[in-house]
């Protein structure tokens, strides 16, 4: 039998939660909102954890720096340290690899003419990390294997929604032909809407955000069009980090998914907070 993604996860990155987390603030009320939103996901991945998460994910200027930008990145390490991002590395489980498999999908994938870079030694910033731990709490270990794909969505030119949604159908079809029964989730994270910087900074964009969601999960080939510049004025400039999903969207059934979780809350620091679980039918 060969591995098959079982269900995508989505959802939104912010440092700050991760702080909150790891500074035992979740139960306050500014926090207490945000962290309702993923008991539902925490209880669904404890009793069912896959063998593997495919975490999409972008590095903020952590492990590739100005000096080097590559579009997409998989990583094939054995193991990834969570990042020093200026207040010291989080006081988070080492990602475990999975080598084997990242290899595979790099091999498929690069045949199916994307080109990847191989990353054979990568730190993890809070793209990565905050997303394990908004799904996982505080484990002593992260519940399987992760293999880190990052995405260039900090530095201009950032793939098109389109390119996302296309590599992710490779994604799928590399997982499908993997000799190996593993239950694979990829998960798609940043987003939703928000602006760091600039004139515009705090921009939240609620309908917008609401829409995505329903067209993600409903009509994704056709968002998958939308282009770049409409992410940038109607989601803020960090709001480009949703083309993200599509690689995670894109690696599901043609069939329409079976939705297990939405939830949208604004704010979380600057950004408004969306999670979505899809699960194959
Ligand atoms: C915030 C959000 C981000 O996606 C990020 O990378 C850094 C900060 C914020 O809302 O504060
Ligand atoms: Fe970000």
């Amino acid at each position: 039998m060969s591995a098959r993604i079982t269900a995508s996860v989505y959802t939104s990155h912010v440092p700050a939660i991760g702080a909150a987390i790891d500074l035992g603030k979740t139960a306050e009320p500014y926090w207490q909102p945000v962290f309702a939103g993923y008991e539902f996901g925490k209880r669904w991945l404890r009793d069912d954890p896959p063998d593997v998460i495919f975490l999409v994910y972008n590095d903020h200027a952590t492990a590739f720096s100005l000096e080097m930008i590559p579009t997409f990145a998989i990583g094939t390490a054995a193991e990834f340290a969570p990042a020093d991002e200026g207040w010291g590395p989080r006081p988070v489980p080492t990602v475990i690899g999975h080598p084997e498999l990242a290899s595979h999908i790099a091999q498929s994938v690069i045949q199916d003419d994307f080109d990847l870079t191989i990353v054979n030694k990568m730190d993890v910033d809070h793209g990565l990390t905050v997303p394990l731990s908004l799904m996982c709490g505080q484990p002593q270990a992260w519940p399987c294997p992760v293999i880190p794909f990052a995405v260039n969505v900090v530095q201009y030119p950032v793939p098109s929604g389109r390119r996302c949604w296309q590599l992710g159908r490779a994604i799928r079809k590399a997982v499908a032909s993997f000799d190996r029964p593993l239950k694979v989730q990829i998960w798609g994270t940043g987003g939703m809407s928000h602006q760091l910087q600039g004139p515009r900074a705090g921009l939240i964009n609620r309908d917008w955000d609401n829409r995505f969601l329903d067209r993600l999960i409903a009509d994704p080939a056709d968002l998958a069009q939308l282009p770049h510049i409409d992410y940038v004025r109607e989601a803020g400039s960090e709001g480009i980090e949703l083309v993200m999903w599509l690689i995670a969207r894109g690696a599901m059934s043609d069939a329409p998914p079976r939705v297990l979780q939405r939830f949208y809350h604004v704010p979380a620091s600057n950004t408004a907070v969306g999670h979505l679980i899809l699960e194959n039918t």
